[in-house]
């Protein structure tokens, strides 16, 4: 198995360009291979749960070449083009991948089996199949979980489909199975989550009518082929703004091509009502995304009750804010993020027991967390935390070494390749003393 042992560092510094947009990359691919023509992706991260979804299109017929880790052309099989894998779909550690074929392939007129590692088979998936069973398609989970079969489609009806909870992945699986539907469908959802999906469809020319929190997707004859940069991953991102926060040299970290898009930022607005310092340098655009680069200085941060519309825009942000929390003045409460219990692990229990091991005192609720934070020397003492297998987890308490008394060893962090596979080099990079190595 391997380990972390990240030993205690005083400061980072220097200039970082994370690696490209998880969410973005998948969905490249999956609307790149169903358009009509030849697709440049530029910026893609080529990390395992990304790759899972590149080796799916291919057993679906699609024609993709790599140039290089990073430039992908994806040759588009057209709207009715994909044909039947010839086995099932591994889609390893990524729900991303999982939730959106499922809708995908719920509309296509053959049969699949989707099935993923320890963890993914323990994830939801009823989320997704109700919606598409609504819709006429046949899928089974087991129990709730995958394996996800999906038998051929009957042709699918559109469907007015208000989501219980605000997932993008929801919202995503309901949009792509609509493609193929009779007549309109539309989602509405309870708040806000990540747009990616939205814009890449109406970028390949779907027509789109968003009003506020529903979406009318009306079916489309055909998907135009498109070129994409990827911005970097705001979520991977979120790992060094916290450590330039609690420790950047001089003139601050700087953090270049950071994909901006606001249904993402959330972590970035409760940094700053926090008291985070963190510059907003060059905002631009990159196709249909904003992008920024990013100045973080050493920060004096107070605990904040986090608002509750901010929870689903900072979902995959929470085992980060948890350190950060850790090291403010004063109480920091989470509510409302009830959506963390379902993720790669339980991230309130697995975020808990790290902090607990590394004498950071907090208490567990329900749907979030209360953290008594220390603003004043090292928030942490060494120790040996679990990352049960969850990157976030591994890369969070890896940046808690800027704070701790001793070195932190973190078990499990294998996963970390799932959507960083560079965290090592670049946290390395930066000044932290990570090493990885193998053994439990
Ligand atoms: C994602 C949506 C979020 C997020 C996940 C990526 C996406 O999940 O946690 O890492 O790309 O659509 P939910 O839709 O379950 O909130």
């Amino acid at each position: 198995m391997r380990s972390f042992e990240a030993h205690p560092v005083g400061e980072v510094s220097g200039t970082l360009r994370v690696p490209g947009d998880k969410s973005i990359s998948h969905r490249a691919l999956m609307l790149a291979g169903i358009a009509d023509g030849r697709s440049e992706v530029s910026g893609f991260l080529a990390s395992e749960d990304c790759l899972a979804t590149l080796a799916a299109m291919r057993s679906l017929g699609v024609k993709i070449d790599a140039h290089s880790a990073t430039d992908v052309s994806i040759q588009g099989a057209g709207l009715r083009g994909l044909t039947a894998a010839p086995r099932e779909l591994d889609m390893g550690n990524a729900g991303t991948a999982m939730r959106l074929f499922t809708g995908l392939l719920a509309a296509q007129n053959f049969e699949s089996r989707l099935v993923g590692d320890a963890s993914l088979m323990k994830r939801p998936m009823e989320r997704v199949a109700k919606p598409l069973r609504e819709m006429g398609a046949h899928v089974q989970t087991h129990n709730g979980t995958p394996p996800v079969q999906i038998g051929a489609s009957p042709g699918l009806h559109g469907i007015d489909y208000r989501m219980p909870m605000a997932s993008a992945q929801v919202k995503s699986a309901v949009l792509l199975a609509a493609l193929y539907a009779d007549g309109p469908t539309s989602v509405t959802a309870p708040a806000a989550s990540r747009d990616h999906s939205e814009r890449m469809l109406a970028g390949c020319g779907v027509d789109l009518d968003i009003q506020g929190l529903r979406i009318v997707l009306r079916p489309p004859t055909r998907l135009t082929a498109f070129n994409i940069h990827v911005p970097g991953d705001f979520s991977s991102a979120a790992f060094f703004i916290v450590a330039g926060l609690l420790g950047a040299a001089g003139e601050g970290l700087l953090l270049r091509n950071v994909g901006m898009n606001p249904t993402r930022t959330g972590l970035l607005e409760i940094l700053l009502r926090m008291g985070g310092e963190v510059e907003v340098l060059n905002p631009r655009d990159s196709g249909k995304e904003p992008v920024a680069d990013l100045r973080v200085r050493t920060s004096k941060l107070r605990g904040i009750a986090v608002p509750a519309e901010l929870v689903p825009l900072a979902i995959d942000e929470f085992p980060i804010l948890f350190i950060a929390a850790a090291c403010a003045a004063g109480e920091t409460v989470v509510t409302g993020a009830e959506e963390l219990r379902v993720k790669e692990s339980d991230r309130i229990a697995a975020m808990s027991a790290g902090l607990a091991a590394l004498g950071v005192s907090h208490s567990v609720l329900p749907d979030g967390m209360r953290i008594q934070g220390r603003d004043t020397g090292k928030a942490f003492t060494g120790g040996e935390v679990d990352s049960c297998g969850d990157h976030r987890i591994a890369m969070s308490f890896a940046i808690a070494s800027l704070r701790a008394q001793a070195t932190i060893r973190i078990r499990d962090v294998a996963n970390v390749a799932t959507s960083f596979p560079d965290f090592v080099d670049l946290a390395r990079a930066s000044g932290l003393d990570l090493i990885e190595s193998e053994g439990a």
